[in-house]
Order: structure tokens, then C-alpha cells, then sequence
């Protein structure tokens, strides 16, 4: 690809607020607007070009705005339309865009759509949402399982039939087959667009097309037709950008969401890597051991699949997932070598990079001990199924510090001020009390902390042309402790290798990767000889004016 026929986003690198837990700007204990916009000066700094704003739309919170109650509406606790549109407008002056949260799967239960089709089988907004009659025996309609556990069917007894809910009951799934509330959502768009923002997440966009009579949730056999004609109908000459979730692509599937040709979306989000530690039967709650092969396997497979066509999103984490240090690397004595190691690992990919607030100064996941302290309603009905399923708790407690939501939920560590400088008043959820030490403050002081590494290689990807359209070639495949891998465009090139583990690991080096290599992101130049030792959490990086054949 040339440097002419790029888009902006695929130099750009992405930022991930999750609004309620940044900065509180009036100390009500929850993040809102202003209190962003006042840390846009950090975000510049740390050079990125992209704001995915988690939603920020009025809803009964629930699902902590993934379950909305007016599209046009900006939650009262976050601020006001003025506000954003400020946000807009301030982020704009530092080249940086808004990506906005489109939720579109499933609305609140206190949408109006939802309010006005609850109130009767003839409401014109009846068939907005998934209706269906009890079985013969005035059951469920059948045995589809919500996400956050427990049937997805609920029974609304005025009515006398259920409604259908991949999430919370209180998330009512909307029906895509009705061309009317299809157009509404193309309205609301459009009225987003207008207002100035750089493009949508597309919140699990793969659900949208369900056929439960079919037992079809994810894929269904019209997903892309809506997604051509949300495309067509919107995105359409706008240069924004667009990534959709998706727990359920593959290398395969996802060149039907962003190949070049198929007029969908930018690029997709996957979770083969995140998925494969889970168990059979209690997923994340109980998850397994790190197996470094099969997430290099895993991720190796997206490079070589859209390294012509389509595009890679890439990430460690996000607010649904666990602190990436904590799950891929050490966050004790080597919380500092191993974030700089996995952040180096995944930006030098090909693809756009995503950091979740926080992941640039090395937060961890929280040591909660009762489950009063969680918040997450995954995590709350989760424990309450487990508990009757005679599970211990203490198991369950293990899992949720290991995997659950709220790890990434705790407020953003700005200083050691109380509650990590997030509120004056209360947070609505506690702070990690690492934050003592781990903060943004105490990064700035620190030329060599995870932040500084960061800016590099953020900045990097804008500077050296490799790391954006360079092929990615894997090496060491099944080493089971390193992570290898070269990049080359024309005939320059750039190698990784990653120590992920906490001991001193030698390899050999094959006669192709012999020699000098310039430095990188303030790295010492290296001399690779036929065996290389790096240290716990080491990555080496260098440059070279050639091109590989393995
Ligand atoms: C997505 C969101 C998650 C939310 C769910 C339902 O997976 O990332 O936070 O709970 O969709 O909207
Ligand atoms: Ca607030």
C-alpha cells in the first residue's frame, strides 16, 4: 500500500475513556465531560489522535450507559450538549477526533421505543424490539442464554409474551429486521456525524441480526446487508473512521467487515487470544493458565490474513477486559519491564493500536477481597449463580481479581492525592491503593517510566512509514516464552523479540537476523550474535537497511 491511498487512522493511535472512572470534574464521584476535556492537554502529550469515548448517553446505568436510554441525550452525571460539543471542538484544536459508542444492539428498557412498545401489543413501536409467545407449555420461548447469565427471554405480563435480551433484561434487544427503526438509527447517526465526531465503536455489532427462533444470535445471514446499509446511508463520504466489536470473528469473517471492497466498517475488534483462557463451561470466571503460543498463534493468524486486505485492530485491554500487565506480564517486581514489553510488542504490529485508560502508566488489576466492592452487574449476577451453583466463593473472587470487569473500572490514578486524584468526594467505585505509587504525576517525573515509553512509540508510528505498512513475518513460533517477529517494507526492516517471562531466556539467532541493528525508541543499538540472553521482560528492537527470507 502507498502512502497516498492510507487512511488517517491507520497512523493514528487510539485512546479508550470509560467516562464514569477518568476525572471528575465536581466531585460527585463519577468522571464526567469537563473533567476530560480538562486532561485533553495529557492526551496531546501523550500523542495520540483518537478518543473512543465508552457511551456517554442518558441511561438508567445499569450497564454503565451500554444500555441506553435516549441516543440524542447526553447523561445528566457526564454533563450537558454543550459540553460535548465543546469536547468536540477543544480535541479538534489538538488533532485529536471523538469515536462515539454506537450501542445499537439493544436499547434501555426505559427507552421510550421501549416504554411505548411495553405498553401494548399494538404500539407502532411493538415490533422495535423482540417479542415472542410463550411455549405451549406458557414457557420460555426457548433456551437462549443472556450474556450476564440467566435465560434471555423475560416475560412481561401485561402483554403476555417475552422479550428477547442477549444482556440484562433491562437491555431489550432491538429487532434490525424492521426497516423503520433501521432508519431511526440511520437518523440518529447522521445527527452524530453532523455534530463533527471522527466515527463509531460499534458495540457488539455481531449480535445485531439475531434470528432467536433460529437459536441465531451472533452472525446472523443478514448482518452485512444492515451493516452495507448502515454504511451506505451514513459513513459514505465522510472520511471517519469505524470499528465494530465482534466476539465472534475470525481471520475469515473479518475481511467481510473491513475488506477494501465491501463498503462496511474500518476494522473489526476480536477476542480469539482473550477467549482461548477461558474455561468450557465458566469462561473467564475461571480462567487458565497464560499460553503465550497460542495467543502468538492467534494473533500471527490476523497479521497474515489482513496483511493485503482489511485491517487489525490492536489491543491488550479495554473496560470489559482485565489490566493488560496483570494478565500478560508481571505486575509486581517487573510491572514496569513487562508494560513496556507488551506495549512494544503490540504497537510495532500491523494495524491501529488501542490503549485503555490507564494501560500507559502501568495500572493493574484491583485486590478486592468482598464482593461489596464490585459494581459490575456482569460480575454481581455472575457471583449469584455461582454461589447457587454451590461454588465457593472464594473461587469466584479469584476469578473476578483475575478476569473480571471492574479491574479496569477503578478510577484513573492521576497523583497520590485521595482517591487517586480522580474526585473530591466519593468515587463510585474504590480506587486501586497502588495508586500511591502508580499515577500519572509520578510518571511524568520519571524519564524512563511506561509513559515516556508510550509517547515513543506512539510517535513513532507516525514517523517511520515501516511500522504501518511493513509485512509481518513471526519467528520463534512455538517458543514458549518469547515473542519474535520482523516487520519489512521495501528493504528496510525491524525486529522484536520479547522475553515474557520473569527469568533470563537465550536463544538462538538465526544467520538471517545476525548483526548490527540501529536502535529504536532510545534503545542501545544491537549486535545479535548466534545467541541472544534477554532479561525478565526484555524486548530487544532494532532497524536495519534489509529485507528478511526465513
Ligand atoms: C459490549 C460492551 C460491554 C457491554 C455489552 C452490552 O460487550 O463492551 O461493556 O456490557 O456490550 O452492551
Ligand atoms: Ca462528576
Amino acid at each position: 500500500m502507498t502512502q497516498t491511498s492510507r487512511h488517517w487512522w491507520q497512523s493514528a493511535t487510539v485512546y479508550q475513556i470509560y467516562p464514569r472512572s477518568f476525572a471528575d470534574s465536581n466531585g460527585d464521584g463519577i468522571g464526567d465531560i469537563p473533567g476530560i476535556i480538562g486532561k485533553l492537554d495529557y492526551l496531546r502529550d501523550l500523542g495520540i489522535g483518537v478518543i473512543w469515548l465508552s457511551p456517554i448517553c442518558a441511561s438508567p446505568m445499569r450497564d454503565n450507559g451500554y444500555d441506553i436510554a435516549d441516543y440524542q441525550a447526553i447523561a445528566p452525571m457526564f454533563g450537558t450538549l454543550e459540553d460535548f460539543d465543546r469536547l468536540v471542538a477543544e480535541a479538534k484544536v489538538r488533532g485529536i477526533g471523538i469515536l462515539l459508542d454506537l450501542v445499537v444492539n439493544h436499547t434501555s428498557d426505559q427507552h421510550r421505543w421501549f416504554l411505548d412498545a411495553r405498553s401494548s401489543r399494538d404500539s407502532r413501536y411493538r415490533d422495535y424490539y423482540v417479542w415472542r409467545d410463550p411455549a405451549p407449555d406458557g414457557g420460555l420461548p426457548n433456551d437462549i442464554q443472556s450474556t450476564f447469565g440467566g435465560p434471555a427471554w423475560t416475560l412481561d405480563p401485561a402483554t403476555g409474551q417475552y422479550w428477547f435480551h442477549q444482556f440484562a433484561p433491562e437491555q431489550p434487544d432491538l429487532n434490525w429486521a424492521n426497516p423503520e427503526l433501521r432508519a431511526d438509527i440511520y437518523r440518529m447517526m447522521n445527527w452524530w456525524l453532523e455534530r463533527g465526531i471522527a466515527g463509531f465503536r460499534m458495540d457488539v455489532i455481531n449480535l445485531i441480526a439475531k434470528e432467536p427462533d433460529r437459536g441465531i444470535t451472533a452472525d446472523g445471514p443478514k448482518l452485512h446487508d444492515y451493516i452495507q446499509e448502515m454504511h451506505r446511508e451514513t459513513l459514505a463520504g465522510r472520511d471517519v473512521m469505524t470499528v465494530g466489536e465482534s466476539w465472534s470473528a475470525t481471520p475469515a469473517t473479518a475481511l467481510l467487515y473491513s475488506g477494501r471492497d465491501r463498503a462496511e466498517l474500518s476494522m473489526v475488534f476480536q477476542f480469539e487470544q482473550v477467549m482461548q483462557q477461558w474455561h468450557e463451561t465458566w469462561g473467564k470466571w475461571q480462567p487458565k493458565p497464560f499460553d503465550l503460543v497460542a495467543l502468538k498463534r492467534v494473533i500471527g493468524r490476523w497479521q497474515t490474513a489482513l496483511a493485503d486486505d482489511g485491517w487489525n485492530s490492536l489491543f491488550w485491554g479495554n473496560h470489559d477486559l482485565p489490566r493488560a500487565v496483570s494478565k500478560y506480564g508481571d505486575d509486581k517486581r517487573y510491572r514496569v519491564e513487562s508494560a513496556k514489553m507488551l506495549a512494544t510488542v503490540l504497537h510495532l504490529l500491523k494495524g491501529t493500536p488501542y490503549v485503555y485508560q490507564g494501560e500507559e502508566i502501568g495500572m493493574t488489576n484491583v485486590p478486592f477481597s468482598s464482593i461489596e466492592q464490585y459494581r459490575d452487574i456482569e460480575t454481581l449476577n455472575m457471583h449469584r449463580l455461582h454461589l447457587e451453583a454451590g461454588l465457593p466463593e472464594t473461587d469466584f473472587i479469584t476469578g473476578a481479581n483475575e478476569n473480571g470487569r471492574d479491574n479496569s473500572r477503578t478510577p484513573m490514578q492521576w497523583n497520590d492525592a485521595a482517591h487517586a486524584g480522580f474526585t473530591a468526594g466519593t468515587p463510585w467505585i474504590e480506587a486501586n491503593p497502588n495508586y500511591e505509587r502508580i499515577n500519572v504525576a509520578a510518571a511524568k517525573a520519571d524519564p524512563e517510566s511506561i509513559l515516556t515509553h508510550y509517547r515513543r512509540l506512539i510517535a513513532l508510528r507516525r514517523t517511520l512509514p515501516l511500522v504501518i505498512d511493513g509485512r509481518y513475518t513471526p519467528w520463534l513460533e512455538a517458543h514458549p516464552e518469547v515473542f519474535a517477529y520482523t516487520r519489512t517494507l521495501d528493504t528496510q526492516s525491524l525486529l522484536v523479540i520479547a522475553n515474557f517471562t520473569a527469568r533470563d531466556v537465550t536463544i538462538d539467532i538465526p544467520a538471517a537476523l545476525r548483526g548490527d541493528w540501529q536502535p529504536l525508541l532510545d534503545a542501545a543499538p544491537a549486535l545479535l550474535r548466534e545467541r541472544a540472553t534477554l532479561a525478565p521482560f526484555e524486548v530487544i528492537t532494532g532497524l536495519a537497511d534489509r529485507s528478511f527470507q526465513f
